[in-house]
C-alpha cells in the first residue's frame, strides 16, 4: 500500500519506517527541510535505538523515501498518517492544533486519488471532526475519510513497540477507512496484536485516558515515597508489594522525581482542557499535575539540602538529563527544573549525558557540559543520577568517590542500595527510602 507519513518526528519516523518493513511503500514527509535532507542522506536526526538500521535498510530497498513535497506524496497515498506534533498552546495549555489543520489544508489541497486520513498525533476529542470539515469545505471531490489512530509507542523502545503493540486502537465510524486500515496494520495481526476499533471519538480519548492515567499511577508512588521518607519505609519494598496484585500491576510503580517527557505533562493539561471545556471535572488528574509540576523543583531542593549549609558556589554534578534512558528527547525533562533550582540558589551545575547534551545545551545554558561521569563528578560537592542510563548503573563508585570534593550522591532513580552506598563512605539519599 501506498502510505504517506506527514510529520516525520519521534513518532512519524518510526511509524514511517516500521510500515515500510511491513511490506508497504512509505513516504515520509516534514516541512524542515534540514531534517529531510539528513535522512535523505541515511542520517537519523534523533537517538532511538535500532532506528538508523531500519531506515537505513528500507530506504536501500526503496520502501522508504523522504520528502518535503507533501502535495505529491499525498498526491498518490490510499492512506495518509498525520504525524506532527501537538505541543501544548502558549498561554493556555490547550493542545496546540495548528500543525494538524495546516496538515488537512494541504491534505485537502492535494487529494487525488481515494485515501484514508489518518490521525496519528494525540489530538482532543472533536479534533477528527474538525479534520473531516477542513477537507469537506474545500470541496474535493475525491473520496475520503478521517480516522484516529493513536500512538502508544514509548521513546527508547520505539520499534518494538510499533512491531509488538499490547494494542492498536482504530477510531474509524466509516467501514471503508477501517478496511484500510485492516490492511495497513495486517502483518501485525498475523502475531495476534490485538486492534481494538471504536468511534472516532472514543480513540481520540482513549489515548489520553490512557496517558492520564499512567501518569497517576507514577504520581500515587512518588507521593508514597515521600510518605515512606516521614515514616520510616522503603518504596521500592511497598511498590513491590502492591504491584504483585495483578489488578495493580508492577509496571509504572517506580519512584523518581517526576515524570517529564513529550507526552504526560502536554496531554493530562490538554485533557484538563477539554474537561473544563465540557464542564466535566477530571479532579483526580488535576491533583496528578499539579503535584507532578511541583516535584521537579522540590527535588532541586532536596539537593540542596544534601549540599548542607551555604550553597551558593557549590558544585553539583548531575548525571543524566534526559528525561529517561535511551533518547535524546529532552522535552519537559525535570532536569530542567533541578537545574534552574540549582542555579537560582548560585550552585554551579556541571551534567552528563549519553544522548542528551546536544539537546539540552541550548535548553539550559548556565550549566557545563562534561565528557562523563567521572569528569562531571571532579571537583563536585555532590552527585545526582537524575536519569536511570545503564551506563550510571554500574559506576567505579571508588573513583566517583576518588573524584567528588564530598561523597555526596543523590539518587532520584533509586538505582544503588543505600547500606552499600553507606558502607562505601557516601553520604547517600534517594526517593522514599530511609
Ligand atoms: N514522542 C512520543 O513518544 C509520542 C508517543 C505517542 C504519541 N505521540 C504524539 O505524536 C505526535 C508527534 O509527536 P513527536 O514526538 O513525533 O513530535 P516531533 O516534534 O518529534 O515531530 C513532529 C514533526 O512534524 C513536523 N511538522 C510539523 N508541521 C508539519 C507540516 N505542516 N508538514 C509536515 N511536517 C510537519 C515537524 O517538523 C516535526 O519534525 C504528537 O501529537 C505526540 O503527542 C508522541
Amino acid at each position: 500500500m501506498k502510505i504517506a507519513m506527514v510529520g516525520s518526528g519521534y513518532v512519524g519516523l518510526v511509524s514511517g519506517a516500521c510500515l515500510a518493513d511491513f511490506g508497504h511503500d512509505v513516504v515520509c514527509i516534514d516541512k524542515d527541510a534540514d531534517k529531510i535532507a539528513q535522512l535523505q542522506s541515511s542520517k537519523v536526526p534523533i537517538y532511538e535505538p535500532g532506528l538508523e538500521d531500519l531506515v537505513e535498510r528500507n530506504a536501500d530497498a526503496g520502501r522508504l523515501s523522504f520528502t518535503t513535497d507533501i502535495a505529491a506524496a499525498v498526491a498518490d497515498a490510499a492512506a495518509i498518517f498525520i504525524a506532527v506534533g501537538t505541543p501544548s498552546r502558549r498561554g493556555d495549555g490547550h493542545a496546540d492544533l495548528s500543525f494538524v489543520y495546516a496538515v488537512a489544508e494541504e491534505v485537502a489541497k492535494n487529494l487525488r486519488n481515494p485515501a484514508v486520513i489518518i490521525t496519528k498525533s494525540t489530538v482532543p476529542v472533536g479534533t477528527g471532526d474538525e479534520v473531516e470539515r477542513i477537507i469537506r469545505d474545500f470541496g474535493t471531490d475525491v473520496k475520503f475519510a478521517v480516522a484516529s489512530n493513536p500512538e502508544f509507542l514509548r521513546e527508547g523502545a520505539a520499534i518494538e513497540d510499533f512491531k509488538r503493540p499490547d494494542r492498536i486502537v482504530v477510531g474509524a465510524d466509516d467501514e471503508w477507512a477501517r478496511e484500510v486500515i485492516r490492511e495497513v496494520y495486517r502483518p501485525l495481526f498475523l502475531n495476534h496484536s490485538p486492534i481494538l476499533f471504536t468511534s472516532r471519538r472514543s480513540a481520540e480519548l482513549i489515548k489520553y485516558a490512557a496517558n492520564a492515567f499512567l501518569a497517576t499511577k507514577i504520581t500515587f508512588i512518588n507521593e508514597m515515597a515521600d510518605l515512606c521518607e516521614k515514616v520510616g519505609g522503603n518504596i521500592q519494598d511497598v511498590s513491590r508489594g502492591i504491584g504483585l496484585d495483578n489488578r495493580i500491576g508492577s509496571k509504572f510503580l517506580h519512584a523518581g522525581p517526576g515524570y517529564g517527557g513529550s507526552c504526560f505533562p502536554k496531554d493530562t493539561l490538554a485533557l484538563l482542557k477539554t474537561s473544563q471545556d465540557y464542564d466535566s471535572p477530571l479532579r483526580v488528574v488535576e491533583a496528578v499535575a499539579n503535584v507532578n509540576d511541583n516535584r521537579k523543583r522540590a527535588m532541586g531542593r532536596k539537593v540542596i539540602d544534601a549540599l548542607g549549609a551555604a550553597p551558593r558556589g557549590k558544585r553539583v554534578a548531575l548525571l543524566g538529563l534526559t528525561f529517561k534512558p535511551n533518547t535524546d528527547d529532552m522535552r519537559d525533562a525535570p532536569s530542567i527544573a533541578i537545574a534552574q533550582a540549582l542555579t537560582d540558589v548560585g550552585v554551579n551545575v556541571i551534567a552528563y549525558d549519553p544522548e542528551g547534551m546536544e539537546v539540552a545545551a541550548p535548553i539550559m545554558p548556565e550549566v557545563e557540559m562534561a565528557q562523563d561521569a567521572y569528569a562531571a563528578a571532579n571537583g563536585a560537592d555532590a552527585v545526582v543520577i537524575v536519569t536511570e542510563w545503564d551506563a550510571f548503573r554500574a559506576l567505579d563508585l571508588n573513583r566517583i568517590k576518588a573524584a567528588l570534593n564530598a561523597p555526596v550522591l543523590v539518587d532520584l532513580r533509586n538505582i544503588y542500595q543505600p547500606e552499600e552506598m553507606r558502607s562505601k563512605g557516601f553520604t547517600y539519599s534517594s526517593i522514599g527510602r530511609a
